[in-house]
């Protein structure tokens, strides 16, 4: 008896899981409650202040459940984890800056951009501004982002350090560990201008479209989150959002 029923409950638990299901928009209206989740290290699109989450994407999440009349729960998590866990459904949708990617197709559906941004050299007074300056250089990036890739293809490139966190590259180009960090251009924007003359951006080395994550196969929602965007984007909130973190407009659905 005891096997069978040591059996049943190994069967119970290996059915379970598959049964673990994205939720979809029936669900999410019903429970009142939108799962978004977002890094909250990454300012100004998405980090703390003062132990509030805050950002360009943390506003524009709030403005989607707002319109969509739904509550919203917030997680934060890795940046590096964030893909893998939209398939382990703990939550509906990820807000961090995901750039557009064929490799991240191949896992998750993304929703038209929230805004269109690229990569961009940074350095200190007199360090590497180009990418033709790489040559021999030591580079920062945050694991697993579109700057990795890109810091990887710079040729004559001496070494590519990857932080946890892109305020840890950050740090390390401050510190002296590295000779250029690789960061999103408003990111580097910010920086700069917080760093009273310590940093300096240079070329940008590519462009992106950046948008939301959410599981592959929900098109309902993924219908909602679109239609959401596209209304906020034609009442003026998008470009309001912003600018209030950009002082321009850094939204690209027209
Ligand atoms: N845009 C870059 C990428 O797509 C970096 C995003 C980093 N996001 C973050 N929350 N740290 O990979």
């Amino acid at each position: 008896m005891r096997s069978i029923s040591a059996i049943a409950l190994a069967l119970g638990l290996v059915c379970a899981a598959p049964t673990l299901q994205a939720r979809d928009w029936a669900t999410i209206k019903q429970t009142g409650t939108l799962i978004a989740a977002t890094e909250g290290a990454y300012p100004p699109f998405n980090y703390f202040q003062g132990g509030k989450l805050t950002g360009y994407e943390v506003d524009v999440m709030e403005a989607i459940a707002k319109k969509l009349n739904l509550k919203l729960d917030w997680r934060t998590l890795g940046f590096d984890a964030q893909v893998a866990a939209i398939a382990q459904d703990r939550f509906d949708v990820a807000i961090a800056s995901h750039g557009i990617t064929e490799e991240r197709q191949k896992s998750v559906d993304f929703t038209l951009p929230h805004y269109c941004s690229g990569g961009q050299i940074v350095a200190k007074p007199g360090g590497p501004l180009k990418a033709a300056e790489l040559q021999g250089k030591t580079l920062g990036v945050q694991l697993a982002t579109t700057y990795a890739d890109a810091a990887r293809k710079v040729s004559g490139a001496k070494e590519v350090k990857t932080y946890p966190k892109d305020t840890d590259a950050q740090q390390a180009l401050l510190g002296g560990r590295i000779d250029a960090w690789v960061t999103d251009r408003f990111v580097a924007q910010t920086a700069v201008q917080k760093s009273g003359n310590k940093l300096k951006s240079g070329e940008l080395l590519f462009v992106e479209r950046v948008a939301m994550i959410l599981r592959k196969g929900n098109p309902e929602l993924l219908g909602q989150l679109n239609q959401t965007l596209k209304d906020l984007n034609s009442d003026g909130t998008l470009k309001r959002i912003s600018e209030k973190y950009f002082k321009e407009d850094v939204t690209c659905l027209n």
